[in-house]
C-alpha cells in the first residue's frame, strides 16, 4: 500500500467549496496566496488523486511534476491505492472523495483560513476518526 495522505485547506466553519471554486477564489491576502503555493509544493513528485471537478482545477504548471489521477464512484478505493505501491498519494478531495478514501489516510495536512462566508461543499471532521478500511 502506498503512503496515504490528504491535503485540504478550511474556513473557519469548516468551508471547503462554493459553485466549483474554492471559496476564497481571487482572495490575494498573503495566507491565502500560500496556501496555494504550499499545496504545490508538498503534492510536488507525488500522485494526486481526486473527482474530475477537482483535478480539471489543476493549472497547466503543475501537471508535469506530479502523477494526477481522477477517481469515479464505481472504482474501489483499496484497488486505485494498490496501483501506486511505494508512491506517496494525497487524496485532493472533493468531499465525497475523502468520505470514500478517509479510513486509507495516515497523515492529514489541513490548512485552516481566515474566510466565514458561504459555502456549498464542507470538511466532515468525522473523516478523521473514521475506521480503517474492512
Ligand atoms: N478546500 C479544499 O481543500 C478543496 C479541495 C478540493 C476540492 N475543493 C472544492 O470542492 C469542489 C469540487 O468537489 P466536488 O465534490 O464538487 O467534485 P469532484 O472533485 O469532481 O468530486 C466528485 C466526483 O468524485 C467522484 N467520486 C470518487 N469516488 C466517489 C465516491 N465514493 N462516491 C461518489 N463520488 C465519487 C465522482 O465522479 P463520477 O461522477 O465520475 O463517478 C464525483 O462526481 C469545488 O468547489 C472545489 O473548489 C476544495
Amino acid at each position: 500500500m502506498p503512503d496515504v495522505r490528504s491535503i485540504c485547506a478550511i474556513g473557519l466553519r469548516g468551508q471547503m467549496g462554493l459553485n466549483g471554486s474554492l471559496p476564497w477564489e481571487g482572495n490575494t491576502d498573503p495566507e491565502f496566496t500560500a496556501d496555494v503555493a504550499r499545496f504545490f509544493d508538498i503534492t510536488r513528485g507525488h500522485v494526486l488523486i481526486a473527482g474530475e471537478k477537482t483535478i480539471g482545477a489543476i493549472p497547466d504548471f503543475a501537471r508535469n511534476d506530479r502523477t494526477l489521477f481522477v477517481i469515479r464512484r464505481d472504482m474501489q478505493p483499496e484497488k486505485v491505492l494498490a496501483q501506486f505501491p511505494d508512491r506517496v498519494v494525497f487524496i485532493g478531495g472533493g468531499p465525497v472523495a475523502w468520505g470514500a478514501y478517509a479510513p486509507f489516510i495516515r497523515h492529514w495536512d489541513i490548512n485552516r483560513l481566515p474566510y466565514d462566508g458561504e459555502a456549498d461543499r464542507w470538511f466532515d471532521p468525522q473523516w478523521l476518526t473514521a475506521g480503517g478500511p474492512g
